[in-house]
């Protein structure tokens, strides 16, 4: 029970990472707030924590809205009295070089990856600050680290998610309040299978394209990037502050070719 009667606030837990991260903390004892904008699958990762014995709610907020996340901190606050962890995990892709990008899709993708870590983290570490006391979890991801063909707005937003991370944790460290950064590499949920389907014509080529970038054979889970966060959660990271985790197999800095 490594996050014993903690309150944890996963944004994007309706799939993918935030699901399986959602899962992991509320098995670990924490009450698990659940929010993505898609209401059907939120409700299913609290069912799903529920059919386990853990205990969680549904919050529908979009992370790009300043109104829903006041209201979802407010809400949060209400009934709990503190927030212990913010994950700061709802994210979209974007494929193509950066003159393909269309500008309304550049704000997009900008909005939810970058703006939704700032919105989220503004209104809500204003308790941590009360509190002395709080753990802040930024997705970011190798495309951080690295140059990935197509990749240049997606490269862009978790560049800055990882910049803000470091910024963040200089301000907040005299508060008691740590925060941190995962660098997943390739990780196969939804997100990743849609554009698989959708950008070969053979899914499985592009898999075996995916492994021969890292130096594991296998392909990366939600559960190991889960267990990850679940770390950086947890008492046993109080001297991680700043910090890029990488969870990526070996890609950022394992190059073999
Ligand atoms: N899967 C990977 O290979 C990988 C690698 C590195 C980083 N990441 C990052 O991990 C995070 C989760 O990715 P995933 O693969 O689990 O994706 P996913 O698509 O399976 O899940 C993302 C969830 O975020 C929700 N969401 C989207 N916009 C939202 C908004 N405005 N407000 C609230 N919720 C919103 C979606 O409805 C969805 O449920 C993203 O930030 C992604 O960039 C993923």
């Amino acid at each position: 029970m490594r996050l014993k009667d903690k309150v944890a606030i996963i944004t994007g837990s309706g799939s993918g990472i935030g699901r399986a991260t959602a899962l992991r903390f509320a098995s670990e004892g924490a009450h698990v707030i659940v929010n993505d904008i898609n209401q059907e699958h939120g409700e299913e990762t609290v069912q799903l924590i529920k059919e386990n014995g853990g205990s969680a709610s549904f919050i529908l907020a979009d992370v790009t809205n300043p109104q829903d996340v006041q209201a979802l901190t407010d809400n949060v606050i209400g009934e709990f009295k503190k927030i212990d962890i913010l994950f700061n995990n709802a994210g979209i892709s974007n494929v193509g070089r950066l003159d393909e990008v269309e500008p309304d899709v550049w704000d997009k993708v900008m909005s939810v990856n970058v703006k939704g870590v700032y919105l989220l983290s503004k209104y809500i570490v204003k308790h941590m600050m009360e509190q002395k006391n709080g753990c802040i979890i930024n997705m970011s991801s190798c495309a951080a680290e690295m140059g990935l063909a197509q990749r240049a707005l997606y490269s862009a937003t978790k560049g800055a998610v990882l910049s803000l991370t470091k910024a963040m944790q200089v301000d907040y460290a005299p508060y008691n309040i740590r925060v941190n950064a995962l660098l997943p590499g390739t990780i196969y949920t939804p997100f990743v299978e849609n554009y698989l389907k959708t950008s070969y014509s053979d899914p499985e080529v592009a898999i075996e394209g995916i492994k021969k970038r890292q130096l594991s054979g296998d392909l990366g889970l939600p559960e190991d990037v889960a267990n990850a966060a679940l770390f950086l959660a947890s008492d046993e990271a109080k001297f991680m502050m700043g910090s890029p985790l990488y969870i990526d197999g070996g890609v950022v800095f394992g190059k073999n070719a």
